[in-house]
Formats: structure tokens, sequence, C-alpha cells
């Protein structure tokens, strides 16, 4: 596992761009496959993306593109739907086909039918070439809580009571965040060829160290990342904590993309 330590969330915004844009400088092949988390840490790689797309040209064309979750019981259009978001935020202001934007469909009728079409579409594309994660106080990836099995595939889940209440700030009411979500899973998650985390602030930091330097272990999601071949982890100073001496011991330090 790499880690990266750089000053703050903008400054690592642009390292996870530049991993999209070296997944994106792939053009033989399938199309390129990437992986899109929502949550505010991957909001800064967002924008620079805009950025880069309308200033310096960088193409999403031909590129399609997976959400990882979705929450259930929203209307479809709801601006908090994690589908609406990232066309909000990001795929409306790139040339990327709407249609080759992904996402579990949290208006089904039926979710677990909508967790294993999700799956299926996610197994016939082929691996997600680049993955963008966050990652939750609690150590969560996708909507996978602690418990979540390393070898789950995409399904309906419950959130844990600390992520509805972290999630709060992004609804009207804290009651109005959904409790039941479909989220890719574990084992769905590190199927992807490269993965890249991001994670800013102290509220992350006991995440983190959990992740690089904690046993590996469901109480902390996120630590199956330990076994995937390429993973990044891009953290800003705050996140990172006073002891990055500890997760230098624990991991691989360097600069984004120089080896894994
Ligand atoms: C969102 C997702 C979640 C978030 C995590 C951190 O698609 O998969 O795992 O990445 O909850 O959220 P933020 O970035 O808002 O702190």
């Amino acid at each position: 596992m790499e880690i990266v330590v750089l000053d703050d969330p903008r400054a690592c915004g642009r390292a996870v761009a530049d991993a999209v844009a070296e997944a994106l400088a792939r053009d033989t092949g399938p199309p390129v496959t990437l992986g899109l988390a929502t949550g505010s840490s991957p909001l800064p790689a967002y924008t620079e993306l805009v950025r880069r797309h309308r200033d310096e040209g960088l193409s999403f064309a031909g590129a399609r593109a997976f959400l990882l979750d979705e929450y259930l019981g929203l209307p479809a259009g709801h601006p908090q739907s994690y589908r609406e978001v990232i066309r909000r935020e990001l795929t409306d202001h790139l040339d990327i086909d709407p249609a080759a934007v992904h996402a579990p469909d949290g208006t089904r009728a039926d979710p677990e039918a909508a967790a294993a079409d999700y799956e299926r579409l996610l197994a016939a594309s082929g691996p997600v070439d680049l993955q963008i994660l966050g990652i939750g106080g609690n150590g969560h990836i996708g909507f996978n809580e602690p418990g979540s099995p390393f070898g789950s595939r995409t399904r309906v889940t419950t959130l844990t009571a600390r992520t509805r209440a972290d999630n709060a700030r992004f609804f009207t009411r804290p009651a109005d965040v959904p409790h039941r979500v479909l989220t890719q899973g574990l084992a769905t998650i590190t199927g992807a060829r490269r993965i890249v985390l991001v994670a800013t602030g102290e509220s992350k930091r006991a995440a983190v160290a959990a992740t690089v330097a904690g046993p590996v272990t469901t109480a902390v999601p996120a630590t199956v990342l330990r076994d995937h071949p390429h993973c990044t982890l891009v953290l800003d100073r705050a996140a990172a904590g006073p002891d990055r001496a500890g997760l230098v011991a624990a991991g691989q330090v360097g600069t984004p993309g120089r080896g894994r």
C-alpha cells in the first residue's frame, strides 16, 4: 500500500486527478472504466478534473464510470441521491457520455434485484481501471460498514448510526438520511486494477491509522485494501496526523504513481 501525504485537500485533489488522467491516457483496447465515490472527500479532485477538461482539454469521451453506492428510498432526481450528486459535481461538466455513467438503482421496487443487476453489469464490463475511494470515520469503504465480509458483492445493506450522523450534513434533517443503501461489496471494489483512496481532515485520522497499521479485520473494512496489489492512500497532513512516521513504517510513503 503506497501512502502519499500532501499539504491540504486541494493538493490531494490534484494527486487524484493525476491518477485519473493517467488512467485515461490508456487509449487502446476497451473503454477506460473509472470507479467514482461520492461524499466530500473526492470533491477537490472532481473540481480539478472539471478544470482540466475545461482548460486543458482532458477528455473523458469514450470512458465509462461506475458509482460505488446509492441510497435506497430517495425518489429519482433527489438532490442527495448519489447519481444526482455525481451528475451535478462532475459528469455534467465533462464530455463523458451520460449513458456511460452507471449507478446502482436505488429507486427499484426490488432492491436485491437492482444489486444483482449492478454486479452483473460490472462483471460484464471488465475490471475497473481506477477506483476512487473515500473512507468513513469507522473505516467503511463504499457503504461496507464494519463487519462486512471481505468476499462481499453488490448488495442491500444498512447504515450504522455513526454513518447516518456523519452524512446528516447533506440533508435538511438528520432523520432524512436513509437507513438502507445499495453498495458494491468489498470483493467488487477490490476487483479494480488500481485504487486511490483519498482521506482529508482530522476526523479520518483514526480510520487511516487503523487501515494502514492495525490488524487486517472486517471490523475495519478498509483494511481489505492492504492485500490489493496497487492501492494508494492520498492523505492530507490532518488525516495523516503527527505520527506520520508510524504510517511511513507501516506503508510505503512516496509520490503518487511511483510504484506500489
Ligand atoms: C461514498 C462512499 C463513502 C464515503 C465515505 C466518506 O460514495 O462510498 O464510503 O467515501 O463515507 O465520506 P466523506 O468523503 O463525505 O467524508
